[in-house]
């Protein structure tokens, strides 16, 4: 393989508008490709799983951002489940697993129903809104500080607090965004302290008293723990599912067929969100470091170096997924890695599923047609996609 013959830089504003093209040419010509910033990468989707797979020789520690992050700041210990490597994330998710079982999620599809009935409630009779700030935006924080048990006396501040968490989630915070950080994390870590200690006094069915009674089990997780596990689910599950709606809605006014083909058949929808996450993933990629000389798709990478599986590509693989770049409601979407794959499979798949099915049969089951009505706004980010804005024009039924 020729090193130079592709040029790819994940920051160039025309790939981060659309880098579906940049990697079908790295799949094709460059399967591991040395970018100039020094990082590998990987494009096919059979060596993203070979990467992901194989946590000995790529170490999760790179995706611990700490290093631009302020200093000790909750947010960069956030990361230590999603940070660490066996033994110590095996034992870390054990525990968080307890907590935050498949069976919890279900439970919540009554209230996740109604949350979305009632920001409908608020949208649909405008005829014009936007699907980001009254919708997809809103559901995930709300349906996670109600699992967390944050006090509803205190959602506002929670919101705000978690906007700015959120906000530089994509890893290209501003200053004005890096401030606001630098001020709510301390209130989030302070509020965050207060309910674990009230947990700790008088424990309830939420999460915080589920991550509490796993630690005091296992005597694993500190107080600090359960309070970055807090931040981390803030970070991982908000914008991403924010972008898994948004990304599905802009896909299917794309392809006004299949939406037609949705709305005819509303049991598609399952399907709609799995074709939505491998079309168009919401996390584009995922960081390992080489923890010794390895060698993948045929090219040396040397220890310590920083890889990038591109998650975004593997699910438009050709050799994987017959005529990738096709939105198609009706295929079989199964084996995409918008989740990841592996020890690190995200562990609130089952509940950002859920969110989006519900918040696109409620779209569906109460409009008429729903359609793009303006420019929709691109969050800054190579590594998450998705929109901050998209303003929607919507029939109601
Ligand atoms: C569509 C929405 C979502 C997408 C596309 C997504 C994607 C991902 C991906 C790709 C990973 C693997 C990272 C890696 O391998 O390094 C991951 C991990 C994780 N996700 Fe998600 N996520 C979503 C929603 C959520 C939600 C709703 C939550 C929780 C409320 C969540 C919590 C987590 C956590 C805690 C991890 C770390 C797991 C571990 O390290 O063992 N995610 N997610």
């Amino acid at each position: 393989m020729e090193p130079n013959a592709v040029a790819y830089d994940p920051f160039d504003p025309a790939v981060l508008a659309d880098p579906y093209p940049s990697y079908r040419e790295l799949r094709e010509r460059a399967p591991v490709y040395e970018t100039a910033a020094g990082f590998y990468a990987v494009a096919r989707h059979e060596d993203v799983l070979a990467v992901l797979r194989n946590p000995a020789g790529y170490s999760s520690s790179a995706m611990n951002f700490s290093a631009t992050r302020p200093e000790g700041s909750a947010e960069a210990r956030g990361r230590l489940l999603i940070a660490a490597d066996p033994p110590v994330h095996t034992r870390l998710r054990g525990l968080i697993n307890r907590a935050f079982t498949s069976r919890r999620v279900a439970e919540l599809e009554p209230r996740i129903r109604h949350l979305v009935a009632g920001m409908l409630d608020g949208a649909l009779p405008r005829g014009e809104w936007d699907l980001v700030s009254d919708l997809a935006g809103p559901l995930p924080t709300t349906v996670i500080a109600e699992m967390l048990g944050i006090d509803p006396e205190r959602r506002e501040d929670f919101k705000r607090w978690s906007d700015d968490v959120v906000a530089i989630a994509g890893g290209m915070p501003d200053e004005a965004e890096m401030a606001r950080l630098q001020r709510s994390l301390p209130e989030l870590d302070g509020y965050l302290d207060e309910v674990i200690a009230e947990r700790r006094r008088a424990p309830r069915s939420d999460l915080v008293s589920a991550l509490i009674e796993a630690s005091e089990d296992g005597a694993v997780l500190s107080p600090e723990d359960v309070r970055s596990l807090g931040v981390l689910l803030l970070i991982a599950g908000n914008e991403t599912t924010t972008n898994l709606v948004g990304n599905a809605v802009l896909a299917l006014d794309a392809h006004p067929d299949a939406a037609e083909a949705v709305r005819k058949n509303p049991a598609l929808v399952a399907n709609l969100v799995e074709e939505a996450l491998r079309w168009d993933s919401p996390v584009q990629a995922v960081f390992r470091q080489t923890t010794r000389e390895v060698e993948l798709a045929g090219t040396k990478l040397p220890e310590g170096a920083l890889v990038l599986g591109l998650l975004g590509s593997a699910n438009r693989d050709e050799r994987r997924f017959p005529d990738p770049d096709r939105f198609d409601v009706r295929r079989d979407a199964t084996g995409h890695v918008a989740f990841g794959f592996g020890v690190h499979f995200c562990l609130g798949a089952p509940l950002a599923r859920l969110e989006a099915k519900v918040v696109l049969e409620s779209l569906f089951a109460r409009t008429r047609s729903f359609r793009v009505a303006g420019a929709p706004e691109r969050i800054h980010s190579f590594f998450l996609r998705g929109l901050r804005g998209l303003p929607v024009r919507s029939e109601v039924v």
